[in-house]
């Protein structure tokens, strides 16, 4: 598990903008299913399973609606970028999107859909332990032989068989310091052609910048999907894979073991705005035109509020002000369904899946029963997994009673799919 300050400043970027000319499906290679899923729907779940990255950066085609519509229902919620004529170019691409707080990047194939979550983490745990430049590589097997063609000559011959010892073959993700990446793109742009068009991956920029690149093991599975014969051998890896990397609970598969959810519970108290300064009144994603609103820096939304609490409290990553807290600027007055949205994100970049949330307010007004399946369905939307608000009274006692203020009290269920 990662703290979540790790989380926060790791990113990953998937480049998915490939055409895919040599699978021959005749749409771009990250959109072809595989086992019921696509290729970029693979990858996005492990990279979820994975739990070490807050922002994950989807990088597709152009004009191709296909894609975009399956990153979007991820419950990832990538950032999608549009790539660019060669994967460097997607990679730049999706290094432009980078948030502020960024310092580590992995970078991946969608064509490597299958890469286990454990790849992920071990590269972002390498970085972590100080490494600028990490790669997952598997020992080659065949002798490999570097050759020429002679002017006129129909067929290469051989010039030299480097020790087959000291060769490895790379996978992805790539993981990477973030500053020193974007240093070393940087000075790439303005290296000359051929120069430009010798580099392969991101690995090898960092060597010619005199980085030192490290290793850790890289798995079969981890296998670039690039002709037919590819994508059968991940088809049955697929099937012969154990529910363990897949989305499955194991309560789904049938395994013995029991699989143990996690509860949290949040709390939130706001007071009611005073008549003196009239404010609109937002509670449980939705507006109550008839009542005077809560006080607080954002709409008061103590029902919202108190689900977002709920959910890192179950995922234990801490809760409302380490991740809208004052050094987050762009939440502050943000609604309370936008929290959220991204509460939920988070959560799920942690690595989690969200069962349910249930939430109760205590307070005088407003009047609710009418308008309760639809905050359900406003805030189910939000979270992307079911939301239930149930209203009560306090029979006059306290501050609910009195109409001053209101309470709302929320718990959350999570599961961690790879359990
Ligand atoms: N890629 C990309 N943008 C490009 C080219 C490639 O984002 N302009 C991505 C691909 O989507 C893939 C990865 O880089 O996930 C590795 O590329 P490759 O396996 O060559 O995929 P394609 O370029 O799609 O396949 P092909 O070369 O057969 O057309
Ligand atoms: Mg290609």
């Amino acid at each position: 598990m990662f703290s979540v300050q790790e989380i926060h400043q790791t990113a990953i970027i998937v480049v998915a903008a490939g055409s895919g000319t040599r699978l021959g499906y005749g749409i771009p290679k990250a959109l072809v299913p595989l086992g019921g899923r696509t290729l970029l729907e693979h990858a996005l779940d492990r990279i979820q399973l994975a739990g070490c990255a807050a922002q994950v950066i989807a990088v597709l085609p152009e004009n191709d609606e296909g894609l975009a519509d399956h990153a979007a229902h991820h419950p990832l919620h990538p950032h999608i970028v549009m790539g660019g004529a060669t994967r460097t170019d997607s990679v730049r691409a999706g290094l432009g999107a980078l948030g502020p707080d960024i310092q580590r990047v992995l970078i991946h194939d969608a064509a490597r859909a299958l890469t286990p979550p454990e790849t992920f983490r071990e590269v972002t745990a390498a970085l972590l332990a100080g490494a600028h430049a990490v790669i997952p590589v598997l020992p080659v097997i065949d002798t490999i032989k570097s050759v020429t063609t002679d002017p006129g000559a129909l067929q290469p011959h051989v010039t030299g068989t480097p020790a087959r010892q000291n060769l490895r073959a790379v996978q992805t993700p790539q993981g990477f310091d973030a500053p020193i990446l974007l240093a070393a793109h940087r000075a790439a742009a303005h290296w000359d052609q051929d120069r430009a068009e010798a580099v392969t991956d991101d690995a090898m920029l960092m060597e010619m910048i005199g980085e030192r690149v490290d290793t850790v093991p890289g798995t079969a599975q981890g296998l670039k999907i690039t002709t037919a014969p590819d994508l059968a051998l991940a088809e049955s890896m697929l099937s012969a894979s154990t529910p363990k990397a897949s989305l499955m609970t194991q309560q789904e598969s049938g395994a013995s073991a029991p699989l143990i959810p996690r509860t949290g519970i949040g709390i939130d108290v706001h007071a009611v705005a005073d008549p003196s300064e009239p404010r609109e009144m937002w509670l449980a994603g939705l507006r109550f035109p008839d009542d005077q609103g809560l006080s607080g820096h954002s709409d008061g939304d103590a029902v919202a509020h108190a689900a977002c609490d709920a959910l890192f409290s179950a995922a234990g990553i801490g809760d409302l002000g380490t991740h809208f807290g004052t050094d987050r600027p762009e939440y502050a007055g943000a609604s309370g369904t936008t929290l959220l949205r991204e509460a939920a994100r988070l959560v799920r970049a942690a690595g989690f899946e969200i069962g349910n949330v249930a939430v109760q307010f205590v307070g005088r007004r407003p009047k609710f029963a009418d308008r309760r399946l639809e905050a359900d369905a406003v805030l189910s939307e939000a979270a992307g997994a079911p939301i239930t608000v149930t209203a009560t009274t306090s029979d006059g006692l306290g501050y609910e009673g009195s109409g001053t203020g209101i309470t709302a009290y929320a718990t959350a269920l999570v599961y961690s799919p790879r359990h």
